[in-house]
Formats: C-alpha cells, sequence, structure tokens
C-alpha cells in the first residue's frame, strides 16, 4: 500500500512527532505541503493530513493545500491533529477539515487526535499546559491508529 503524510507543525513539533510514529507504522514519507509531490500524492492508496489546531482550526497552510489540489477520482485519506484540548462539541474542528477532504473526493476513513504543549498565548505566563506531550502513550495510540489504517480501508467499500 502506497501512502504519504502531508503534515504542518510550527508550534512545538507536536504533530510531527505524531507524524513520524505513523508514517514509520506505515512506511510513508511525511512532507510539508510545500514538499508534497502532487502527481505522487493522487498516486497514494492513502494519504494522511496532520497539524495542530489554531483558533480551532486545521492550520490554514494545510488547508489551503488540500483546496488547491485538483478534484478527481476517488481517494482515500485520515486525518490527524494535535491540540491543548479536546474539540468542543460547540466547534469542532475535526468536522470541517473531513468536509474539505471530502470536497476534494477523499473518502476520509478514520480521524486521530490526541493533547500536546499548548502555550498559546493566554497559557504563556504559566510557561503553557499538556507539557510533556505528546507523550509516550500518546505515540503509541498513533502507532496502534496508524496500524489499523489498511485494514479499515481493505474492508471499506469503495465509492464509485
Ligand atoms: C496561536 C495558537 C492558537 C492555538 N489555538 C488552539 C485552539 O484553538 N484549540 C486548541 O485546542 N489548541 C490550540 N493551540 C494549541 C496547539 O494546537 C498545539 O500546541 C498543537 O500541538 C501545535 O501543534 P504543532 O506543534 O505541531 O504546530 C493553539 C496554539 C497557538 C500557538
Amino acid at each position: 500500500m502506497k501512502a504519504m503524510i502531508v503534515c504542518v507543525s510550527v508550534s512545538h513539533g507536536n504533530t510531527r512527532k505524531v507524524a513520524d510514529v505513523m508514517g514509520q507504522t506505515l512506511q510513508a514519507p511525511v512532507v510539508t505541503p510545500e514538499e508534497a509531490d502532487v502527481a505522487q500524492l493522487l498516486a497514494c492508496d492513502l494519504v494522511g493530513f496532520g497539524s495542530g489546531i489554531f483558533s480551532m482550526s486545521f492550520h490554514p497552510r494545510l488547508r489551503q493545500f488540500v483546496e488547491a489540489l485538483p478534484e478527481g477520482e476517488s481517494r482515500t485519506a485520515f486525518a490527524f491533529a494535535t491540540s491543548g484540548f479536546p474539540e468542543a462539541p460547540f466547534r469542532p474542528f475535526t468536522r470541517p477539515f473531513v468536509q474539505l477532504l471530502e470536497r476534494k473526493n477523499f473518502e476520509v476513513a478514520a480521524t486521530f487526535s490526541c493533547r500536546a504543549r499548548d502555550t498559546w498565548l493566554p497559557f504563556k505566563p504559566v510557561g503553557g499546559i499538556r507539557k510533556g506531550r505528546p507523550d509516550a502513550a500518546d505515540l503509541e495510540a498513533a502507532r496502534t491508529f496508524a496500524a489499523g489504517l489498511p485494514a479499515r480501508i481493505g474492508s471499506r467499500p469503495r465509492r464509485t
């Protein structure tokens, strides 16, 4: 299975740590949007998209990258994020990003998120929150998530 992971990790490298574990598990390169070869990406069986959460959304560089992808035949993706807080029911961050991927004809097989060090302005005076995260347990959860993806994709009926 050919896979690729596109990751924006600008704050503390939190999401990159998660992406690297997923990349090792899937034997997939981890690239930034600027490094991604779109032709190679479109030829993959599975593409992962991940970033930190900023103002309750995936990073704009990742969203803009997806928005610029050509529409085409059905593709399979997964999305992942790191954030200071779990998503709020009144302002989810996963669903709008999944919808963006769906508009580009990606079927989103699964999503993953975990807590991570957050030094957003209000938390700066105390040195941030969620120090030490993602930790070993978060990275193990990311590895387990990635290891389960091929089976999920194999068992899912393809949209035509
Ligand atoms: C300017 C700024 C805005 C943020 N906004 C949110 C937010 O809305 N919700 C949240 O849970 N975390 C928020 N965070 C925390 C980041 O999502 C978290 O630190 C993430 O792990 C950063 O990922 P990265 O190190 O891969 O860039 C924010 C952090 C910064 C610096």
